[in-house]
């Protein structure tokens, strides 16, 4: 497990890295008082980094990946409220998309921005299948629908809705991944004893809000992320490591219209308490 670095020429001893440390595992050592992390805790540290990340002085480094850490002027991070209202609230669920791929390069632009997303305890296990091919998108997609018609007349909610969807299949519309070039999973590993996806589902959300800022929609994939509960033939194309289950998937590529308003939501429905 990792230990801090601090540079004891920047260092003031002020002790905001003990103060913000979640774990409280870091204490002015004995011989020196600058901070560091006793042997008996470093198993302790979930390597979260806010001992770098609030030291004023930008004093130490966690000894994690030391050379990628990134620092920045005071404020340098702000962002105006009025504008990221307009962004957040303008991201749209695109299902129209251009022929044209998105670069590999840009969607790893957006995986980077994507891999700073919270996880719990800071674990980090969130993994990205990218289905690149929109041949093999189409693929994913023909499964999804093979998958639909193998609920026709059953008990699965969906079942009443599936007709009309196969109908527009069937007619060459593609109601699953609408003609998208590709598509980005986020799985990780669970098991039956412990199901839970939400760092996936978190991790895609930060994908989906920062696509746009590279001209890129996307929209989430829920009829695959269904079949994906109980169709086999669609989970062994996906070929995920062992273990490993989606937490979803967004479809993706070059929007082919142009957002130019906000559509109204529900009145925000709260309790105050206190
Ligand atoms: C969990 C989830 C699953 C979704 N699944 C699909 C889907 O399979 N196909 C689709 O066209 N849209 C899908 N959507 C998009 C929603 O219909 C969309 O978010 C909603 O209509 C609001 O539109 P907006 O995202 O543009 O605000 C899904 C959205 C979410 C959050």
């Amino acid at each position: 497990m990792p230990n801090i670095i601090v540079n004891q020429e920047l260092c003031t001893k002020c002790h905001q890295c003990s103060l913000t440390c979640p774990m409280g595992i870091i204490r002015p050592s004995r011989e020196t008082k600058y901070p560091s992390i006793d042997k008996a805790n470093e198993d302790s540290c979930m390597r979260c980094g806010h001992c770098e990340a609030f030291c004023p002085q930008q004093a130490l480094v966690l000894d994690f990946l030391p050379e990628e850490k990134q620092s920045f002027a005071p404020g340098a991070n702000t962002v105006n409220p009025d504008n990221l209202s307009l962004y957040m609230r303008s991201r749209r669920s695109i299902r129209f998309f251009k022929p044209e791929p998105v670069s590999r390069e840009t969607i790893m632009q957006i995986l980077e921005i994507a891999r700073y997303a919270p996880t719990g305890g800071n674990s980090q296990k969130v993994e990205w299948l990218v289905i690149y091919d929109p041949a093999e998108v189409k693929r994913i997609a023909t499964l999804t629908m093979d998958w639909m018609r193998s609920i026709l007349g059953s008990s699965h909610p969906l079942a009443a809705y599936v007709p009309h969807i196969i109908k527009g299949w069937d007619m060459g519309f593609d109601p699953i991944c609408r003609n998208a070039p590709h598509l980005v999973f986020a799985h990780l590993p669970v098991s039956d004893f412990i199901d839970d996806r939400t760092d996936a589902i978190i991790a895609l959300s930060h994908f989906d809000l920062a696509a746009p800022a590279f001209g890129v929609g996307a929209c989430w994939a829920g009829f695959i992320r269904m079949a994906l509960d109980s169709y086999p033939p669609l989970q062994e194309a996906l070929a995920l490591p062992a273990e490993h289950k989606v937490g979803y998937g967004l479809f993706f590529g070059y929007p082919l219209h142009q957002v130019t308003a906000i559509p109204r939501r529900n009145k925000l429905q709260i309790e105050w308490r206190g």
